[in-house]
């Protein structure tokens, strides 16, 4: 799917061509680019490390190039993997013992680390230390080596599903927002520079509003609309051009894809609107809960289409609405 915002295999060029390298570069998240500024100024200042810092929000708002950005302003070496890539306790250990002072070790899908090995992250966040067993059984010892002063940048699209000390070491913890329309316009405008991809203002502001407020969606967009141009021999791309685009892939102006619109019908025609639980949606759109929850969603609660309650997942007025069916009287009374 076009507007997944989960990462694709030929996103990993596209990301990496893309991908801010400074702060000031970096578009939105105002607070947190703030904060962080604050920070790195601070421990720059003195000559040390920064804090661990968490970052979470659904995917493609830029998680991973922050954490680039904050290694690349300290003028330190970042060392990147992922919860489910730590096998073993070993592997983190060496991991861990190659860092170098001020480095910064950054773990995506963090909240897929399993147990064992967070319990090996908790001392060598807190105190840099690290506990090794030696040998084996009643002869077995316990050798405890120091670590460089590391800073760890954890990521996750799921706060909930880190454990508490885990989240308790950080001393930052930042949620990443989707971001506004004038954000998503200059990060495509940005993006169509570097990929030179001439558009004008009105096409840019049409991807930016289709691209589900997600940076890596309208990247992807972008590309696209790029092939259709230049396959219909267009020199520029305006909003008609860049629509007939859209159109093409499925997508709606409010950035929904075919994916997204299945779920709200399934909801409204199966389930009477809801509430209904995630898994029952999953089975009825043969979707899977973490792709409904990672990438669904999101978007369609922050538009406002779906609202999770205690009893499961409801549409909304505004997403009967827009999928042009009137909300029976009794859904809507459940929803006050
Ligand atoms: N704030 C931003 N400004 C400009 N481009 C961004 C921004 N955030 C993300 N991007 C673009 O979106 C792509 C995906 O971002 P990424 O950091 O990989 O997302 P995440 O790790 O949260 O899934 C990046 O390659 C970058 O090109
Ligand atoms: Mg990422």
């Amino acid at each position: 799917m076009i507007t997944t915002s989960e990462e694709q295999e030929d996103d990993v060029v596209l990301d990496v061509t893309l991908r801010p390298q400074r702060l000031s570069e970096y578009v939105g998240q105002q607070k947190i680019r703030k904060n962080l500024q604050m920070f790195i100024d601070a421990a720059k200042k003195r000559g040390e490390s920064i804090e661990h810092v968490l970052l979470y929000g659904p995917a493609g708002l830029g998680k991973t190039t922050l954490a680039h950005i904050i290694a690349n302003e300290m003028g330190v070496n970042i060392k990147v993997t992922s919860g489910p890539a730590i096998e073993r306790v070993g592997d983190l250990g060496s991991i861990l013992t190659n860092l170098q002072d001020g480095d910064v070790l950054f773990i995506d899908e963090i909240h897929r680390l399993n147990k064992l090995i967070e319990e090996v992250l908790y001392p060598a966040m807190e105190d840099y230390k690290l506990d090794v067993i030696i040998g084996k059984g009643p002869s077995a010892r316990t050798l405890q080596l120091d670590l460089p002063k590391f800073t760890l940048i954890g990521a996750t699209t799921r706060l909930g599903a880190l454990s508490n000390p885990l989240r308790n070491r950080f001393g930052a913890i930042h949620r990443l927002e989707f971001y506004n329309e004038d954000e998503m316009k200059s990060i495509i405008h940005r993006s169509g520079k570097i990929l030179g991809i001439p558009l004008e203002d009105s096409g840019a502001k049409e991807i930016a509003v289709s691209s589900r407020k997600t940076p890596r969606v309208g990247n992807r967009i972008i590309k696209r609309v790029r092939d259709y141009a230049q396959i219909n021999d267009h020199q520029t791309i305006d909003s008609a051009i860049a629509r007939k685009a859209l159109d093409m892939m499925d997508v709606d102006q409010l950035g929904l894809e075919p994916t997204d619109r299945f779920i709200l019908e399934t909801i409204i025609k199966k389930f009477n609107g809801g509430p209904v639980g995630i898994s029952t949606i999953a089975a009825a759109t043969s979707e899977e809960v973490e792709t409904i929850e990672d990438v669904y969603e999101p978007f369609l609660i922050q538009l406002g289409f779906l609202t999770r309650t205690p009893r499961g997942r409801m549409v909304t007025e505004h997403g009967y609405a827009h999928m042009g069916i009137d909300m029976p009287e009794d859904s809507q009374r459940k929803l006050v």
